[in-house]
């Protein structure tokens, strides 16, 4: 499996036996991937580092990301376990970050990674998680306190909304001298909302976006770039149809993923190996 990582980026695993998440949380360990117990807003699957899936309306996609990639620490594994497949869709396209950096524009690519990004979100209520979810309190010293140990600058808006910047690097340099992308500016960049609410939602929010996503030096990142990203991230992507008690394993590093909209029930769970606030040097430890 080990060899899969490194040569493909992730691993699928037919015919596992999972059926919940405690028999999920005794094959990763079998397969000798340490995890973290806590890891963001995921809701828990009730068992000690198993969580549901990003809840997301079925008809939605959600766009490639590479995970935490906007945090100062982020997973190098990913593991998903397929309890129920969807009736139709519901596919979780994978897309090999060296290759989409690869083929992008060499000025978005330089710019890249010359400047990385800065992502900001704004935690207007009804809009976007409330910051007491995000920051698992409702102590405004304790949540400040928690975004600064995550490399988030944080301040406090006239109308008492709590507004974050992270400053983040869009790609990673390996030890073998390849750069790869590592980003989330399809989760963040308001070309990827629906016109209509994009116009909506900034005339609501005065232009402050609850979530946003511009170059490092705080230029905007024009939406012709973010859509050539993302089109150079679906070039670059492998698609497989899910069945139950597949478990799949991700190299966050390598490696971005997406959900595609679907129909009817789906029940997938995930286990993230330790957050790690330096992937370009971390291996893949199994
Ligand atoms: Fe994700």
């Amino acid at each position: 499996m080990k060899e899969l990582l490194v040569q493909r980026g992730f691993a699928l695993l037919r015919n596992t036996g999972v059926i919940d998440a405690e028999s999920f949380s005794s094959t990763i360990a079998e397969l000798g991937i340490a995890t973290a117990v806590h890891y963001g807003d995921l809701p828990d699957e009730g068992w000690p580092g198993v969580f549901r899936t990003t809840q997301y309306p079925p008809s939605e996609s959600i766009f490639f990301h590479s995970e935490a990639s906007h945090m100062a620490r982020a997973p190098r594994l990913i593991a998903f376990g397929c309890i129920q497949p969807a009736l139709a869709g519901g596919a979780t396209p994978l897309s090999d970050n060296f290759l989409a950096l690869s083929t992008l524009r060499p000025e978005i690519s330089r710019a890249l990674q010359s400047e990385g990004l800065c992502y900001e979100r704004a935690f207007i209520p009804g809009l976007d998680v409330l910051w007491q979810n995000f920051f698992r309190t409702d102590d405004r010293a304790k949540a400040m306190e928690r975004g600064i140990a995550e490399g988030l600058t944080l301040q406090w808006d006239n109308d008492d909304v709590l507004c974050t910047v992270s400053r983040r690097p869009a790609t990673l340099s390996r030890a073998n001298g390849q750069s790869c992308l590592f980003q989330q500016i399809a989760l963040h960049h308001p070309v990827f909302l629906d016109p209509d609410l994009r116009t909506e939602m900034a005339d609501i929010c005065g232009g402050r976006m609850p979530r946003n996503v511009t170059l490092g030096s705080g230029a905007p990142l024009p939406d012709s770039w973010a859509i050539a990203i993302h089109d150079s991230q679906c070039r670059a992507a492998f698609t497989f149809s899910w069945e139950s008690g597949d478990v799949l394993i991700v190299d966050n590093v390598r490696t971005s993923h997406a959900r595609a909209p679907f129909v009817g029930p789906r029940h997938h769970i995930v286990m993230v190996s330790p957050l790690s606030a330096n992937l370009s040097e971390s291996e893949i430890n199994i």
